[in-house]
């Protein structure tokens, strides 16, 4: 089916303005002026914007810790996607630390079946050795050109020379890797610390991680990307310290790019005072107002590059069976509700304009992340588009975000704006807000990093 979208506004990262445009054969091959296509299923979008389809670029669907496995699979995941305009996800295939890239990347590639929403994978690295060096060729060729390495974790924590080793390895592939920065064996300390003074709930979470912890981390991965020449992505960074290690590399002249997720901009450490604080045990934590503040400004100017949920969805009796806050598994479930609350706390609060938020939902991640073809509206660009509906109102809660998770982080959340309809691959999957086609989502076979800064 052919589709002529009338009278819509389109943005895009390079601009907003009004436009028709003609999807044929999955691609958009017209945008302008008046367009008339015969045989077209004519879409009217008047009072609407036409987006590029969001891309999330931080999801653990399916993901196993060890000790808990999340609520949501690649089914119920991608469907709380596309039901919010996120057509594509990129979710971390997590190598095992006695396992092989390639291994994961087959076990990623099977839990990803029937998928909603199209999808890439970030191979998560959690050995570093010739063995896997020798891989990232293969990841290459696989369409696998991001990395994501830990400084936490027990099973997944690499030390910074793996780090400084991997880092030069993935530049000579045009790959990118982003690091979870937080220093472990600080924070694991301070838990100690903060345990012994009898502080065993959710509370407990944010005074053992506090903003230090991210900051140095960041600072650290910072001087070893300069050191290996490498560009840095961070992942979901939480803090205005973590922010100010960052904007220091990039006045130094290193290529450095930012992600956060929405709970860092719109939810603060108060939370884990609340009966159900174990909801919002994630890492890095919760932070201050002022920390929410100064990231949401760095969204606006464009300093933050990126959205990611970091979709990691526990019920709440997975999250309560645990005996102190360190047990906690940790993770909060985002993936339906980024482009509400990016539109109703980022646009409708003044803080930025559509072309911004075009910019931050999808074409930054499309660019970083090679995602060729994808990311913007503009001929010959795949039709991957959200028709967004400013006028839906709606109060988020626990349970109504087509997810598979208990609750939401963001319960209580009054929202504007929705996706009214989404095409994937130019095929209408969302119509007036209903999912009408299920599991049409592909692999999205990625060329390397592309540079924006
Ligand atoms: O708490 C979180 N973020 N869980 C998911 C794993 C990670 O570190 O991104
Ligand atoms: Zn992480
Ligand atoms: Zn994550």
């Amino acid at each position: 089916m052919d589709y002529l979208i009338k009278n819509g506004r389109i943005a895009d990262k390079n601009g907003c303005y009004e436009a028709d445009l003609i999807i044929k054969n999955g691609k958009i091959t017209y945008v302008g002026d008046g367009l008339d296509a015969t045989g077209a299923e004519v879409i009217d979008a008047s009072g609407c914007y036409v987006l590029p389809g969001f891309i999330d670029t931080h999801t653990h669907f399916d993901l196993d810790t060890g000790s808990a496995v999340t609520a949501d699979d690649f089914i119920t995941g991608s469907r709380a996607a596309i039901m919010g305009g996120t057509t594509t996800v990129l979710d971390f295939a997590t190598q095992d630390r006695d396992g092989s890239l390639m291994e994961a990347l087959e076990l990623w590639h099977d839990k990803a079946k029937g998928s909603n929403c199209n999808y890439g994978f970030h191979m998560a690295i959690a050995r570093w050795d010739k063995g896997v060096e020798a891989e990232m060729e293969d990841m290459t060729r696989e369409g696998v050109t991001s990395y994501k390495m830990y400084m936490v974790y027990d099973a997944l924590r690499v030390d910074d020379g793996s780090l400084y080793c991997a880092l030069k390895a993935a530049k000579k592939q045009n790959a990118i890797i982003g690091v979870h920065c937080e220093n472990w064996d600080t924070l694991l300390k301070i838990a100690q610390e903060v345990k012994a003074k009898g502080i065993l709930g959710p509370e407990g979470h944010p005074l053992s991680r506090p903003n230090d912890i991210e900051a140095e981390a960041v600072a650290r991965y910072m001087r070893i990307a300069r050191l290996a020449d490498a560009p840095a992505y961070v992942v979901h960074l939480s803090t205005r310290e973590g922010l100010e290690e960052a904007m220091r590399a990039r006045k130094r002249g290193q290529e450095v790019y930012l992600e956060t997720c929405p709970q860092y901009l719109l939810l603060d450490d108060e939370r884990y005072k609340e009966p159900d604080g174990a909801k919002y045990v994630m890492s890095p934590p919760l932070r201050t107002p002022e920390d929410n503040k100064a990231l949401l400004a760095a969204c606006a100017s464009g300093d933050i590059d990126t959205i990611g949920t970091d979709h990691c969805s526990f019920t709440m009796a997975q999250k309560l069976a645990a005996k102190d806050f360190s047990q906690i598994p940790n993770g909060g479930a985002g993936v339906r509700w980024r482009g509400e609350l990016m539109y109703t706390y980022g646009v409708l609060a003044g803080r930025m304009n559509m072309q911004r938020f075009s910019a931050l939902m999808s074409g930054n991640a499309a660019a970083v992340f090679g995602l060729e073809g994808r990311g913007r509206i503009a001929k010959d660009f795949a039709a991957d588009i959200v028709i967004w509906d400013g006028s839906i109102t709606r109060t988020i809660s626990d349970t109504d975000g087509e997810h598979n998770c208990d609750n939401s982080p963001f319960a209580g959340f009054e929202v504007k704006g929705g996706a009214r309809e989404v095409f994937l691959n130019g095929e209408l999957v969302v119509s007036n807000g209903k999912l009408i086609g299920e599991h049409r989502g592909k692999y999205i076979r990625r060329k390397g990093h592309n540079k924006i800064r």
